[in-house]
């Protein structure tokens, strides 16, 4: 039996987090997986601060980023203080890194993954399949679709997507956290397959390859020749790659939900800051999360219908346990406080505070914003609305309350 090669693709905070995981988990399951984790990093030089346990005289100085976490297993710049393992190795090629893979991890912040999708473009191996841990949607003149959509469509391959309650720190210091893994291939309940044997003389299953959309619809349909050496990629393969003793894994079928609530709780976890930067108090915060998952709900029925399951929402760490942690201790949420507090725009808070980190919920309202005008549907969601005009400046958060107000939908 071959083993499965991982790449996780992306090294900020939450992608040297999950790295760990993922190299703990190579590790310890020598029969399914090769042991050295590829992950690529977006280069760039850096210095090992004189606080860092791994600074000496002789690594002062700068360096690349990738020789620093490949010579102390420490990314220094995005998941300062957490020692990496030893079979985790930074790779500042991006198409090296994904080279014979057949599990790939995507875990960028999402302005990148296009971009980064194009690039290997038809360099991976035509088998590979992926998980998405980008928590945010994909809008184009096309619609919306989540990445994990898109990451297939680019690359021709299936990919779920892994969202929960996860604080990457919290999960670095390996605190004891739940996620949500989603994964549905559509030829799991397809036709069964051809085993055929290839020129080379390895045996393969010939399978039907179908890329399915947000809307349901099989945009394209191909033959795959799978080699029968591998371990199958099912719910079972997944959680052994993201299982820990503190990372808790639930693998479910429904990647719209999951990674729908992933983006959305961005944009309310921006309003809670700011009431809660207002001094507002829990009970205001306690009502923008009621409303932002009520909105978070009806948005996901009003556009992934075809696929969303709803107790996602409430049953699955990335439905309301992510709004509640992300709306406690996430960066979305503690740049909009500190905008609030400071009187700066929540721009300037996060070029102070978070170090070259990216705020996803700031994207994602506008991104919301810019589909739900072309539906001519901003009334409909009074709360992620409010999010977009006071990110630019029409409205303020004082005017939050009456703006959500709305009758009982039920007597
Ligand atoms: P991050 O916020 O730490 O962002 C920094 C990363 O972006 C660095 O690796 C940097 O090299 C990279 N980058 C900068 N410019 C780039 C470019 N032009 N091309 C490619 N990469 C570039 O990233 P993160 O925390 O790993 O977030 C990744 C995803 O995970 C996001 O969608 C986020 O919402 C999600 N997420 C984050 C957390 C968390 O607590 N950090 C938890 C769960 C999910
Ligand atoms: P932030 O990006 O706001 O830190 O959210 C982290 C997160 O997604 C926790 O689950």
């Amino acid at each position: 039996q071959q083993k499965h090669k991982i790449t996780v693709v992306g090294s900020g905070n939450w992608g040297c987090a999950i790295a760990k995981i993922v190299a703990e988990n190579a590790a310890a399951n020598p029969d399914l997986f090769e042991e050295k984790v590829e992950m690529w990093v977006f280069e760039e030089n850096v210095e090992i601060p004189q606080t860092s346990k791994n600074y000496n005289a002789s690594n002062a100085g700068p360096q690349k980023l990738t020789e620093v976490i490949n010579t102390v297993h420490e990314n220094i710049k995005y998941l300062p203080g957490i020692q990496l393992p030893v079979n985790l190795h930074a790779n500042p090629s991006l198409e090296d890194a994904v080279k014979d893979s057949t599990l790939l991890i995507f875990n960028l912040p999402h302005q990148f993954i296009i971009k980064t999708c194009e690039q290997i473009k038809g360099k991976i191996s035509p088998y590979a399949r992926g998980i998405s841990c980008i928590k945010g949607v994909d809008v184009n003149s096309t619609g919306i679709h989540l990445f994990s959509e898109t990451i297939g469509r680019i690359l021709g391959i299936y990919c779920g997507a892994l969202s929960g309650a996860n604080i990457a720190s919290e999960v670095a210091l390996e605190k004891w956290s739940e996620t949500s893994v989603a994964y549905d291939p559509p030829h799991l309940d397809s036709k069964a397959p051809t085993p055929q044997m290839t020129p080379s003389g390895s045996q393969t299953n010939l399978v039907e390859f179908q890329h399915k959309d947000t809307s349901g619809q099989i945009s394209e349909v191909k033959l795959q020749a799978l080699p029968v050496s591998y371990p199958p990629v099912d719910h079972a393969l997944w959680k052994a790659v993201f299982h820990r003793p503190y990372f808790h894994v639930r693998v479910v079928n429904d990647v719209a939900g999951v990674s729908i609530s992933g983006a959305l709780k961005n944009i309310v976890a921006l309003s809670a800051g700011w009431v809660v930067g207002m001094g507002w108090g829990d009970n205001a915060k306690a009502a923008i999360m009621r409303v932002g998952l009520m909105e978070m709900v009806k948005f996901g029925d009003t556009f992934f219908s075809a696929t969303i399951d709803n107790r996602t929402f409430t049953d699955e760490s990335a439905g309301v346990a992510d709004l509640i942690t992300s709306s406690s201790g996430g960066r979305n949420f503690r740049c909009a406080m500190h905008s609030v507090e400071r009187n700066l725009p929540i721009e300037e808070i996060e070029k102070q505070e978070l170090n070259g980190q990216k705020l996803q919920g700031t994207l994602t309202a506008y991104e919301v914003n810019s589909f739900l005008k072309k539906q001519g549907m901003e009334d409909e969601f009074p709360l992620f609305t409010a999010v977009y005009r006071i990110l630019e400046g029409t409205m303020k958060v004082e005017e939050i309350p009456q703006y959500i107000e709305r009758p009982p939908s039920r007597i």
